[in-house]
């Protein structure tokens, strides 16, 4: 049975396909397409859907749209329709704001919805001339079509591809169609929804605000205002403790409304300058998140009497929350969906409707993130020598690109199937030694990034618990450690200003060369660590094909690129 997921309706759009339970391929639409999340999440592009994404995944199951047995979309319209969803028709206003409101939540929802309602059709009729191949003929089968509820999708892709037999479950993301915070208590194949919070209240849409606020691009940049926390002093803490009510007999919570430029000064525009002021609201916020998070998880703790919790929800990429949350809560072990954002719901539907329709199916356990695209060498070297670019094979991959990392140059790592997430892992890498303090500076400049972002390590598992503190096994980037004593001063340009780092922690069976070249550089130089950042330039997607990745790096100040077994050096 093939089960095909779509992520469509906000942002990240993306799709997954499954067969018989087994997850065959996952990407992001905006590898393909080269537009960063796919698409803004504005009522005007909610028609969009992830073709390109939906085409990969068909070509690696070897079938047409047609073939596919189930369709799941991971968004309900029918919960925001209300009494509109039985109706043959609704009107779309010319002027929504000042017609509609009195009939509906929100004075867009008629557009919003409509174009939901019709994505089958959409899907049917809508795709880019040059993807006939997997598309011409294809039906809308309402039989096949599952809308489902969002919040559903993003915890079942915590759950169910968790190592856990029960679970408890926390989302928290901007909002689905109402929810905004909700939790679960999944056994088996059983997922429980336990509580949930709705809006206008909504920490993923607080810190969205905060990011507007400070000149960033929300529902994009909040990792920035992340970093940026770490500069800052709790100078406005009370003004947002005094906003945010929680209730830990519920788990519920209120947001108040405030006026933020009459509480944390006037906004920041883009390329203004950073004030003081910019890092302690940042720190502020962040602090209030974490508190909060806590609070609530706390709760769920207290209702689910279980030790295990899975994480998802766009706020879950809130890897200091994160931490914070392992650290102080009665929770022993904690798993965060990779793809923790509105890309993995396409997952978590399609999950959703796979342990539906297959009765006792087995679950499937996400041990890794490399679903997408991927280029064997004799491809790229047709292309490399039809574009005339200057290369050479490299006879041992692993020994001699650890040799130029130790040498302190940067590379390009291009290695396997693309990641699934916002996370570059070792297949769509820039590396780099961590040995001298002045990489991070120089990798802020080479990807035009800006000064106060700190770069991530990847450590060889068995190393990692040596190098820092209580580390094992955290594959995905999604929590920060404390660099050990006596460490700091080896790895010195992996360490953020609060002396943490988000750490990526690798083994052989995740991901075999990009285990093989982090042996090879310990050997080198004694240490088991590199630098790991996203293979892509500012703005821009993490690069997807081969022709991508050159043109990257010829277009970036790097200085070589492994792409398969082939380098190139500028
Ligand atoms: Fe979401």
């Amino acid at each position: 049975m093939f089960i095909l997921g779509i992520n469509a309706v906000f942002h990240d759009s993306s799709a997954c396909i499954i067969h018989d339970g087994k997850l065959l391929a996952a990407a992001e639409e905006e590898r393909f397409t080269h537009i960063k999340h796919g698409k803004r999440p504005i009522p005007f592009s909610t028609y969009e859907l992830p073709f390109h994404a939906i085409d990969y995944c068909l070509k690696i199951a070897g079938i047409h749209i047609n073939d596919v047995d189930h369709i799941a979309y991971s968004f309900n319209p029918y919960k925001l329709l209300g009494k509109h969803a039985k109706a043959e028709e609704i009107s779309l206003p010319l002027k929504p704001n000042q017609t509609t409101k009195k009939d509906w939540d929100s004075e867009w929802d008629p557009l919003f919805l409509s174009l939901i309602v019709n994505a089958p059709g959409q899907l049917a009729d809508g795709y880019p001339h040059h993807l006939q191949k997997r598309f011409v003929g294809a039906t809308a089968s309402p039989a096949k079509w599952h809308f489902i509820d969002h919040h559903i999708a993003h915890a079942a892709s915590a759950f169910y591809p968790s190592p856990f037999e029960r679970s408890a479950v926390m989302v928290l993301d901007g909002r689905g169609e109402k929810a905004t915070s909700s939790y679960y208590i999944g056994e088996g194949n059983k997922l429980e929804m336990i509580g949930e919070v709705c809006m206008p209240h909504s920490l993923g849409l607080l810190y969205e605000d905060v990011t507007t606020h400070l000149g960033f691009l929300h529902s994009s940049d909040e990792y920035k205002v992340m970093a940026l926390a770490s500069y800052g002093k709790p100078v406005y803490l009370n003004a947002f403790r005094n906003m945010i009510h929680v209730d830990e007999d519920s788990g519920n919570y209120t947001i108040d409304k405030i006026d933020f430029e009459e509480v944390l000064g006037a906004k920041r525009f883009k390329n203004e300058p950073f004030e003081q002021e910019h890092f302690d609201i940042a720190h502020s916020l962040q602090k209030v998140l974490e508190e909060t998070a806590v609070k609530l998880s706390n709760w769920l703790y207290k209702e689910t009497q279980c030790e295990n919790l899975c994480l998802a929800g766009g706020v879950a990429l809130n890897c200091v929350m994160n931490a914070v949350i392992r650290d102080n809560t009665p929770f022993k072990n904690i798993w965060v969906q990779p793809a923790a954002g509105d890309a993995g719901t396409a997952l978590g539907a399609a999950l959703w409707v796979d342990i539906n329709e297959r009765k006792n199916a087995q679950r499937y356990e996400m041990h890794h993130v490399y679903w997408g695209p991927d280029f064997e060498d004799k491809e790229i070297e047709q292309f490399l020598q039809w574009t005339k670019v200057p290369y050479r094979k490299l006879e041992n991959v692993a020994e001699e690109t650890a040799k130029i990392l130790a040498e302190d140059k940067v590379i390009g790592w291009y290695q396997g199937r693309m990641e699934f997430g916002p996370r570059a892992l070792g297949s769509r890498s820039i590396l780099a030694s961590p040995v001298n303090a002045s990489m991070q500076q120089k990798l802020n400049e080479i990807k035009d990034r800006e000064d106060f972002r700190p770069v991530a390590p990847v450590v060889l598992e068995e190393d990692a618990g040596e190098w820092f503190e209580d580390a094992e096994y955290s594959p995905f980037m999604l929590f920060v450690y404390n660099v050990k004593e006596g460490k700091a001063d080896k790895i010195p340009a992996v360490r953020h200003v609060d002396n943490t780092a988000r750490i990526q922690t690798i083994n052989r069976n995740q991901h075999p060369l990009y285990y093989d070249l982090l042996s090879e550089f310990k050997k080198q130089t004694g240490v088991p660590v590199l630098i790991n950042t996203s293979f892509n330039t500012r703005g821009e997607p993490i690069v997807c094909t081969p022709r991508d990745a050159i043109e990257c790096f010829w277009t970036s100040p790097f200085d070589a690129l492994v792409i398969n077994s082939f380098l190139l050096e500028k």
